[in-house]
C-alpha cells in the first residue's frame, strides 16, 4: 500500500496490479490519490514487472476527478495542478513496458481519462463508461480529448464528449474504446492473462513497439519508416530475435530452408 491506503501494489507473476482504494468515493480522484498513484509508478513491483494492470474495485474504476476539489481553483494553483499531481495520467502513459486497466461498474471524467492513457482496455459487462465534464461546464483535461481523438477520430470524440451520457461494455467495444468485454467479475483475471502473454514475448521488441506506435501519430511517413527501420536494427541484433530465428530455422524440414 502507499499513501495512506488509498493504492495498493502487487506483484502478480511477471506483472503488477496498482489497485485504486478509495471505493467509499468511487475511486474519485483526488489530489491524494493522484499523488498515491504517483508514487506507486515508483514502488520496485512495478518497475520490476513487464505489465502493469490498474484496476478499481467492483463498483467503479473511478468516478473521475473529485468534484469536491474543483472549486474556487485560482489560474495559480490549476497550473502548479498539471505541474504536480495532474502529471500522473502522463506518467502512466510514459510507462516503459505495456498497461491494462481492467474496469468494472463507473468509468467516468478523469477515471476513463486514466484508462484511455494505458494501452488497452479490458472492460467487465458491468463496466459503464462516460465523460460529463461538458455537462458540469469543464472539459476533460487530462489528455483524454487528445487521446480520444488520436484513438477514435475527430466525430467519434465529439460524439463521446458532446453527445453520448453513458455508454455499456458492449458499445464500447464497438467503438474501439476497450480491447475486450469480459463476463461479470472477470475483468481483472482476463487483463492478467494479457499481462502474462505479453510478459512472455521478448521485452525489448515489446517496448519499442510500444515506443515506436506511440510516435507514429506525430511522425511523418518518413520519420515513421526510419523509426521502424532503426527498432528493427537495434532489435535484430538481440539475442532474442537471433535465438528465435535459428528455433525457426532448425524446426523446419531442411528442403523448406532459405525460402
Ligand atoms: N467526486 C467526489 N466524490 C464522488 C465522485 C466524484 N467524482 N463520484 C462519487 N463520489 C462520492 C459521492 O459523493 C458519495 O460520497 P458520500 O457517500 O460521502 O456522499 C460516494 O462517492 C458514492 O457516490 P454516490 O453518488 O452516492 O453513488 P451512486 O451510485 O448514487 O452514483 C455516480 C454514482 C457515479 C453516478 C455518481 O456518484 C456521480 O455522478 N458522480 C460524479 C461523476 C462525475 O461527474 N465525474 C466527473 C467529474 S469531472
Amino acid at each position: 500500500m502507499t499513501d495512506e491506503g488509498l493504492v495498493e501494489v502487487g506483484a502478480h507473476g511477471r506483472a503488477c496490479v496498482v489497485t485504486l482504494r478509495r471505493e467509499s468515493k468511487l475511486n474519485a480522484l483526488s489530489a491524494a490519490l493522484e499523488a498515491a498513484l504517483g508514487d506507486a509508478l515508483a514502488h520496485p513491483d512495478v518497475r520490476a514487472s513487464a505489465c502493469v494492470v490498474f484496476t478499481g474495485g467492483e463498483r467503479a474504476f473511478s468516478a473521475g476527478a473529485d468534484v469536491s476539489e474543483l472549486r474556487d481553483l485560482d489560474p495559480a494553483s490549476i497550473l502548479a495542478y498539471y505541474r504536480e499531481t495532474g502529471a500522473v495520467y502522463e506518467r502512466v502513459a510514459a510507462l516503459p513496458q505495456p498497461t491494462i486497466s481492467a474496469i468494472a461498474g463507473y468509468c467516468l471524467g478523469g477515471g476513463l481519462e486514466l484508462a484511455l492513457a494505458t494501452d488497452f482496455r479490458v472492460a467487465d459487462s458491468s463496466a459503464v463508461f462516460g465523460l460529463p465534464e461538458v455537462g458540469i461546464g469543464i472539459v476533460p483535461s487530462s489528455g483524454g480529448m487528445h487521446r480520444l481523438v488520436r484513438m477514435l477520430g475527430v466525430a467519434r470524440a465529439k460524439e463521446l464528449v458532446l453527445l453520448r451520457d453513458r455508454l455499456g461494455a458492449d458499445e464500447a467495444r464497438a467503438l474501439g474504446l476497450v480491447a475486450e468485454v469480459a463476463p461479470e467479475g472477470g475483468a481483472l483475471e482476463r487483463a492478467l492473462e494479457l499481462a502474462e502473454r505479453l510478459a512472455g514475448l521478448p521485452p525489448m521488441a515489446v517496448a519499442l513497439a510500444k515506443q515506436a506506435i506511440d510516435y507514429m501519430p506525430d511522425a511523418s511517413r518518413e520519420a515513421g519508416l526510419a523509426l521502424e527501420r532503426l527498432a528493427y536494427g537495434l532489435l535484430a541484433q538481440t539475442d532474442d530475435a537471433r535465438e528465435a530465428a535459428e528455433a525457426f530455422t532448425e524446426k523446419r524440414p531442411a528442403r523448406f530452408r532459405g525460402r
